[in-house]
């Protein structure tokens, strides 16, 4: 049972994203893994000042804290990526930025959605190298849903043909996931991080 964190980060009143997050955090428990949902908004970090790192111990907010340990307990990650004028959401991009060595080791894999046709794909291609910087590996498979609004309900359960492609899209996306997070576990437990 891998211990995943779906992250997702719009602030807006009128959020569509949160139909796939709520979405992967009702599969992903449907396959055994055992996860949380990570919405930023919810979290209410600031904008950056200090990273979490930059508090002397005990000192950091407490809901940094908080986070702080879920992330490094965590074997995997999901980003559930928005695309504002072609790029990150700021809510999801700031959250991020709060940590550093705490994601470490561990794999993440992008599900990006938009209103329109192209799924979020150039915030898929912003988030790649980003995830990668920050010390994750960014599997190789991906989700794209487009359309979201039409492809999910309300509860974040499928709907038409877009819903139909997700659906069919997510066994394979999960599996990869999956078999990045027991590497890193076992890596982990044989040989333990580098550094
Ligand atoms: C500020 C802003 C910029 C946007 N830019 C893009 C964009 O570059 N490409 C795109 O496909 N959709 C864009 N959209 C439409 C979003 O895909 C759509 O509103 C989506 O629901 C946003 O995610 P959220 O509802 O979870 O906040 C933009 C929306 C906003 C609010």
């Amino acid at each position: 049972m891998n211990k995943l964190l779906v992250f997702y980060g719009s602030y807006r009143a009128d959020r569509m994203g949160i139909r796939l997050a709520h979405y992967m955090v009702r599969r992903f428990s449907e396959r055994g893994s055992d996860v949380e949902l990570i919405d930023a908004q919810a979290v209410g970090l600031p904008m950056l000042d200090r990273m979490y790192k930059e508090y002397a111990p005990g000192k950091a907010p407490p809901a940094m804290e908080a986070l702080a340990r879920k992330i490094v307990a965590a074997e995997a990650f999901l980003f559930v990526a928005g695309e504002y004028n072609w790029g990150m959401q700021p809510g999801l991009k700031n959250l991020t930025d709060h940590f550093r060595e705490e994601w470490f080791w561990r794999p993440a894999a992008l599900a990006t959605y938009s209103a329109g046709r192209l799924a979020g794909a150039r915030a898929s291609y912003a988030w790649h190298p980003t995830l990668a910087e920050m010390g994750m590996v960014a599997v190789p498979s991906t989700i794209g849903v487009g359309q979201v609004s039409a492809a999910l309900d309300v509860e974040g359960l499928p709907t038409g043909s877009g819903g139909e492609a997700l659906d069919k899209a997510f066994d394979k996306f999960a599996a990869v996931l999956d078999w990045w997070a027991d590497a890193a576990v076992e890596q982990t437990a044989r040989k333990g991080p580098p550094y």
